[in-house]
């Protein structure tokens, strides 16, 4: 059954994701615990919520993935009910929370808690790509490596070719351009500033 989770680790990660607990289907609830446990581990972040929504933007805005998760997840059954009711789509729930719980999993990571910058891994594999392959990594069905895979406007190669990989794009984007809006910046000067900002 591979590693095993301790049981403090688990309350830990509950805790801070409580979108987790409305996971239907245990074998992927397990196996999101999991992938976060993962991440976490590999990291070198002393703790989950110490880690931004865009590491080395750390400087311009506070605001963490694990708040950031949170809304996204929230973002993300808002708009499922609204394209369920109004567009008629089936959107399988157990998936899009899952695919919206790790869809930035990997920036603990791909990002250098003391640097700010990227890691080795964050050198060679990019943002999306690598939670994806987390994701696979624990086991998690297809489905949610491809909404990881295809989450990001700004990092993804592919686009979303499913109902919860759609809603799970749309939301991470109203959400984080929400977020810098609401701070007064733009979000594409705030990236491409920062990660020309520094070498790494
Ligand atoms: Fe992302
Ligand atoms: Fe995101």
């Amino acid at each position: 059954m591979g590693r095993k989770v301790p049981e403090s680790d688990r309350d830990y990660i509950l805790g801070l994701l409580p979108a987790i607990a409305k996971i239907g289907d245990e074998g992927i609830r397990e196996k999101v615990i999991r992938t976060w446990h993962r991440a976490w581990k590999q990291s070198n972040f002393s703790r989950i919520e110490d880690g931004h929504q865009f590491e080395p933007a750390r400087d311009y805005i506070a605001y963490t993935n694990v708040e950031h998760t949170n809304q996204v997840c929230q973002a993300c059954e808002k708009m499922a009910a609204i394209s369920v009711e109004i567009l008629k789509l089936r959107v399988n729930m157990d998936y899009l929370l899952a695919g919206a719980l790790l869809h930035d999993v990997d920036k603990l990571v791909i990002f250098d808690f003391q640097t700010g910058g990227f890691t080795e891994i964050g050198r060679k594999t990019s943002h999306a790509v690598a939670g994806a392959a987390l994701a696979r990594a624990e086991g998690l069905p297809a489905e949610v490596a491809h909404m990881i895979d295809t989450h990001s406007t700004n990092f993804s190669s592919r686009p979303p070719g499913s109902a919860e990989a759609l809603i799970l794009r749309q939301a991470d984007l109203l959400v984080a351009h929400s977020v810098y809006l609401a701070h007064g910046l733009e979000m594409e000067k705030v990236l491409n500033e920062s990660l020309t900002r520094k070498t790494w």
